[in-house]
């Protein structure tokens, strides 16, 4: 079957990739520099497919590693690039960082493989989209200035894959725009792995019910929305890392309409940061210590996705719900405190 470089492959959208590209029948090979995952993932990947993923630690900044691999590696038909620093509050502090790293590792897998057929898959993210003035948000809703640096590597990363389908027809792309990816393999042996204070709500949620935190704060409760609370689109990473399997299907097929398109990943349903906190402490019996804070800077007030061009071209929709978002995520935070193998 073919095989599938998976850049960011440790990490938490990746891990799940690769689990379900093995599952598939492919054989994925993960680059990784482990700047914000660990080397023990490929053993948790293991436990649950039988199979360890071939791996390679370096810098995707490092031109001449990329260049090297891509010419070592002739069979590689297809591409899955997640490697990228993802923090919004540290894309402010330091730009110059995301803008390396973001921009860089994308060239230099882009040059490396300009000559190749390759089935490219690109991780966006919905935060082009801003705040959207129509609801569920389409693919073709305009691009809105971007809130961070972070945002903003993703929206010019989408032009120069848009460029770069234009000029090399061999090249095949795909730009998954990503809502808000919650939740663990149903195994519980991987799962999102914060570094420091969690910024992202359902990792807070789990720390904080597990001891980890004090209480959780929700970040505003006077946005128009029902409940007054912030409205997402929560995605199981499960589904969302068969959104990818498809993506590489589809390419392969050879079902594009043209060489770069874009699909929103999400379930099509808006949450509330009350109604998750409402969610998980049904789904767990865990009761939530939480407070009703200021709004935080930046952030938005409602978005969710139209999904239809995912159903009816990608043949791809999330399958599993709220509940099981929150129980899977809970079952992770346990297991790391039971037993965690990356200590
Ligand atoms: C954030 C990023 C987004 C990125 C995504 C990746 C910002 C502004 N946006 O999305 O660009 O693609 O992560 O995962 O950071 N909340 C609380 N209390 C908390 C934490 C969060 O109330 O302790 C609320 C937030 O205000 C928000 C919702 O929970 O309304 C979801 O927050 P979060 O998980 O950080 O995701 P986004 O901000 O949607």
């Amino acid at each position: 079957m073919s095989k599938i470089l998976v850049t960011g492959g440790t990490g938490y959208i990746g891990s799940h990739t690769v689990v379900e590209l093995q599952e598939a029948g492919y054989t994925p090979v993960i680059i990784d520099d482990l700047s914000n995952s660990n080397k023990g993932v490929l053993t948790q990947i293991e436990a649950i497919t039988g199979t360890i993923p071939e791996f390679y630690e370096f810098d995707l900044c490092d031109e001449q590693k990329v260049v090297s691999f891509v010419e070592n590696n002739p069979d590689i038909t297809g591409l899955i690039h997640f490697a990228a620093s993802k923090a919004v509050g540290e894309s402010v502090e330091e730009p110059l960082k995301y803008y390396r790293n973001n921009f860089f590792s994308l060239i230099n897998l882009l040059n490396a493989f300009k000559n190749r057929n390759i089935n490219f898959v690109f991780s966006s993210s919905c935060t082009v989209y801003g705040q959207p003035t129509k609801l569920p948000v389409t693919e073709s809703a305009p691009v809105q200035k971007a809130e961070s640096p972070y945002g903003n590597t993703k929206q010019v990363a989408e032009e120069i894959l848009s460029d770069t389908a234009n000029a090399f027809k061999n090249y095949q792309i795909i730009a998954l725009r990503y809502f808000n990816p919650v939740g663990a393999h149903k195994s519980a042996m991987i799962g999102e792995l914060p570094i420091g204070v969690p910024q992202n709500l359902v990792p807070f949620i789990t720390q904080t019910a597990i001891g980890k935190r004090a209480k959780i704060t929700v970040f505003g409760d006077d946005y128009d929305t029902p409940d007054g609370s912030a409205v997402r689109d929560y995605i199981h990473v499960v589904d969302l890392a068969k959104a990818h399997v498809a993506a590489i299907k589809r390419m392969e097929e050879k079902k594009s309409k043209a060489n770069y398109e874009v699909f929103n990943i999400g379930t099509g349903n808006g949450f509330s940061v009350l109604e998750i906190i409402k969610a998980f402490e049904t789904s767990t019996g865990v009761k939530l210590n939480y407070e009703i804070g200021p709004r935080r800077a930046g952030d938005i007030e409602k978005v969710w996705g139209d999904v239809s061009k995912s159903a009816s071209e990608l043949g791809w929709k999330a399958t599993l719900d709220l509940e099981e978002m929150m129980r899977s995520a809970w079952a992770w935070e346990v297991y790391l405190k039971e037993k965690n193998p990356f200590i």
